[in-house]
């Protein structure tokens, strides 16, 4: 029996991978190789792996991140891949892939000397799934995501912020990671906070010269809900740039079907939900669409959709929201605004909201 090359290649795998169990099994495999031709060196590797691991976290393996100097908090998280799913329109979609296919083709396109950097920008309101995003980015290239919060580096309870945001670059760098710079027009807000216009200065710096540092096989992704804010030297630095907009009606009736998870087809419910939700976000869709779901757990009943869309309906008019003090009154509104502005038929709103054409057309007149 000789030594297996394949399990010297796991026997590595598993000790840089600080992976004690796999380690030692691998190890029981090599030491009966070893063993046919020199005992004795086959019962001191057998020593070697009965000593004690050095001890380290729950699932084995916890890495050293940078920390704050005088606080000692964190610089930078690790963040798992997200387990949901993203909803993208049309251009969003085509934006996303370009960049992946970009990554993944890098060694082809720098040989045409046509590559890129990897920096993606994204910008747009807050919860449209701009963090979601990076983390799929990373999920699709099987690599980690390290999550900075620039607001949070910035504030005042850090110390130096320069230095900081060297050692985020400094740590990132060799590591074939996706760096997730979130919050990045903190950066920009520091010219109305801080007195100190040199600071800023220092800072807006740093992160130029973190971004130009990083080696070409590196993912840099900043997020940012005021993109207008940002220094022009730092947008330069991104190459990619994808912006998000509030969903318009076919991904938020997507959303719906998805957060409702309501598992019947319910086509109908969805699109009417969509066209009274105008203007939110997918995390303010996720949020009603939650709590419907939870009335509906503890009522042991269906998910009220009719319900919700009285109360997307009152969350528009909340001034007036006393005139709607019946049902009648809401569903009036419901049929109107569906109707005329939405061109959902007569019929449609009559089968959603559960009433006759006859009633509909009563509330049309009225
Ligand atoms: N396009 C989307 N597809 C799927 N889920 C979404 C989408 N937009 C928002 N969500 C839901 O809302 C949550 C919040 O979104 P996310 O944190 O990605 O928003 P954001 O754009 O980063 O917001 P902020 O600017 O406030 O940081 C997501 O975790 C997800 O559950
Ligand atoms: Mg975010």
């Amino acid at each position: 029996m000789s030594i297996s090359n394949i399990d010297l290649i796991e026997f590595a795998d598993a000790a840089l991978s600080a992976d004690y169990t796999r380690l030692r099994r691998v190890g029981q495999r090599l030491s009966k190789a070893i063993e046919v031709g020199d005992p004795e060196a086959a019962r001191r590797f057998r020593l070697a792996l009965n000593r004690k691991g050095v001890p380290l976290q729950a699932s084995g393996f916890s890495e050293m991140l940078p920390v704050d100097n005088k606080s000692r908090l964190p610089l930078i998280e690790e963040h798992q891949w997200p387990d949901s799913p993203l909803f993208l329109d049309s251009a969003g979609k085509e934006q996303f892939s370009t960049f992946l296919v970009d990554v993944q083709n890098y060694e082809k396109l720098a040989a045409a000397g046509i590559a890129s950097k990897h920096s993606l920008l994204l910008s747009g309101p807050p919860g449209t799934g701009k963090t979601l995003l990076a983390g799929h980015i990373a999920a699709h290239l099987g690599r980690k995501l390290y999550v900075v919060r620039l607001d949070s580096l910035i504030s005042s309870l850090l110390g130096d912020t320069a230095k900081n945001i060297r050692s985020v670059f400094d740590f990132v760098a060799g590591k074939n990671a996706v760096l997730f710079l979130d919050e990045l027009d903190a950066v920009a807000k520091m010219r109305d906070d801080r007195a100190e216009l040199g600071e800023l200065k220092r800072v807006v710096n740093t992160v130029i010269q973190g971004i130009d540092s990083l080696d070409s096989s590196a993912i840099v992704i900043a997020a940012t809900n005021h993109p207008q804010m940002l220094d022009s030297a730092i947008w330069r630095r991104f190459h990619y740039k994808l912006f998000f907009n509030l969903p318009d009606s076919d991904l938020r009736a997507e959303l719906w079907a998805y957060f409702l998870h309501s598992g019947v087809e319910q086509n109908l419910a969805y699109r009417v939900l969509s066209a009274l939700s105008e203007g939110l976000s997918g995390a303010d869709i996720e949020q009603r669409a939650l709590a419907a779901r939870r009335l509906a757990a503890l009522s042991s009943q269906e998910i009220d959709v009719v319900a919700i869309a009285e109360s997307l309906i009152l969350e528009n008019q909340l001034h007036s929201a006393g005139v709607y003090k019946n049902t009648n009154e809401i569903r009036k509104r419901i049929t109107r605004e569906l109707v005329s502005k939405h061109n959902v038929s007569q019929a449609d709103v009559g089968r959603f909201l559960g009433i006759t054409r006859q009633a509909i057309s009563t509330y049309l007149k009225a």
